[in-house]
């Protein structure tokens, strides 16, 4: 038997049969891209389509029946489709998408007339940030526009929900708690980091550590507090239960914390970005061994129903910036991860074919399941993690 096997891997490359050899991440990397900008365009289109004089600025949401679902600029996810567009062009230098990241960037800019909550950070940081960090400040000017008064407003209004009683930002405004605070705001931190109130985010992200956290490392959806900062709750609401691990929840955990540690590090404030990396690396513990093999994992760590590409998303690119502040110093578990996840979501299973998916580029993530909304749909934010991961990745190494 042995010999036959033997005979039979002999003919099989006399043939020139031989195993496709696997792509490189930077050609993982190229090919996304490729996606990117064919998809990009191809949602442009449908929106235009769709778009008339009374929905000027109408935003990407999700892909459900065949149909583009998309929503006004108040959705929290609004920037999240010209942030995709700010990295293609940043990936590129293909002026044609400068242009569109500009069409899809300037609208958001009514969000600082509007009611806003926390989620003005995710709102402006993937579309203004971008542009900021994009975009020449020559060719800004000659068009009249300024991001970092945008951005600057945007963060005074953030910090505007600060309560120095509980030392937390509120994040929603609706429901029945008096003022909860959801693990995602720590992602909206880095507006302040950069154009605010760096000592509120600070205040914000240690409560937060304090009251947020089990003792395994992973962490509540929500905490609801009184207004002299007394925990009156801790709750799971997008995840299956209190006590389970929301993936999109522990995604948002790791990546804020592997943020704001950085941040720290750069400013030289070594006690602070020691302290937050400590947090997003028991976490890091916590997530690597239960992950699933192909890396992305189901929507909550206790259930093997629906995956969640955007956690997936998230979780990479949270990997990637723990290992860019152990300045690569480590055993490449993380890395190793996070190339699992982006390889896997890079295969036909979750990237979908140029002018289809209604110009998303991956399929199969998972909004808000106890709701029934967004069970396995494309959504803005699973895409502009992934690309933002795949430009992380530190390509040399593979
Ligand atoms: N920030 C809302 C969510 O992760 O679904």
């Amino acid at each position: 038997m042995r010999r036959l096997l033997l005979l039979a891997a002999l003919a099989a490359v006399a043939c020139g049969a031989r195993p496709p050899k696997e792509e490189t991440m930077a050609q993982v990397r190229e090919r996304v891209l490729a996606d990117a900008q064919a998809q990009a365009v191809y949602m442009d289109s449908l929106l235009t389509v769709m778009a008339g004089p009374d929905r000027p600025s109408l935003c990407p949401r999700n892909f459900r029946d065949g149909k583009l679902v998309t929503s006004d600029i108040d959705w929290w996810c609004s920037g999240f489709y010209p942030g995709v567009l700010w990295m293609v062009y940043e990936q590129t230098g293909d002026e044609a998408f400068r242009d569109l990241a500009v069409k899809h960037t300037l609208p958001l800019a009514e969000l600082l007339n509007h009611k806003t909550d926390h989620d003005i950070g995710f709102q402006l940081m993937s579309s203004f940030g971008k542009m900021a960090q994009d975009c020449d400040p020559e060719f800004l000017g000659s068009e009249g526009i300024s991001p970092d008064s945008v951005l600057t407003r945007g963060a005074a209004a953030l910090a505007s929900r600060f309560l120095p009683t509980a030392g937390v930002i509120r994040s929603w405004d609706h429901g029945k708690w008096n003022f909860p605070v959801i693990i995602d705001n720590m992602m909206n931190l880095e507006l302040l980091m950069d154009y605010g109130d760096r000592e509120v985010a600070e205040k914000h992200a240690l409560t937060t550590m304090k009251n947020h956290f089990r003792e395994d490392g992973t962490c509540y959806h929500l905490v609801n507090y009184a207004d002299d900062g007394t925990v009156l709750g801790k709750q799971t609401v997008q995840g299956f239960a209190d006590e389970s691990a929301w993936a999109r929840g522990q995604a948002w955990a790791l990546y804020g914390y592997a943020m704001m540690a950085l941040k720290e590090k750069e400013a030289g404030h070594m006690d602070l970005a020691d302290t937050f990396y400590g947090v997003a690396a028991k976490l890091e513990d916590w997530l690597l061994p239960r992950l699933p093999e192909d890396g992305v994992p189901f929507w909550d760590f206790s259930q093997t129903d629906y995956r969640d590409a955007s956690a997936g998303a998230i979780i990479a690119g949270g990997l990637l910036k723990l290992r860019e502040y152990r300045d690569a110093k480590d055993d490449g578990k993380g890395l190793r991860a996070a190339e699992r996840i982006l390889r896997t979501l890079a295969s036909p299973e979750y990237l979908a074919e140029p002018r289809t998916n209604g110009g998303f580029l991956l399929k199969h993530s998972v909004g808000h399941l106890p709701n029934k909304s967004e069970v396995d749909v494309p959504l803005t934010y699973a895409d502009y993690y992934f690309l933002e991961a795949l430009t992380l990745y530190p390509v040399s190494t593979n």
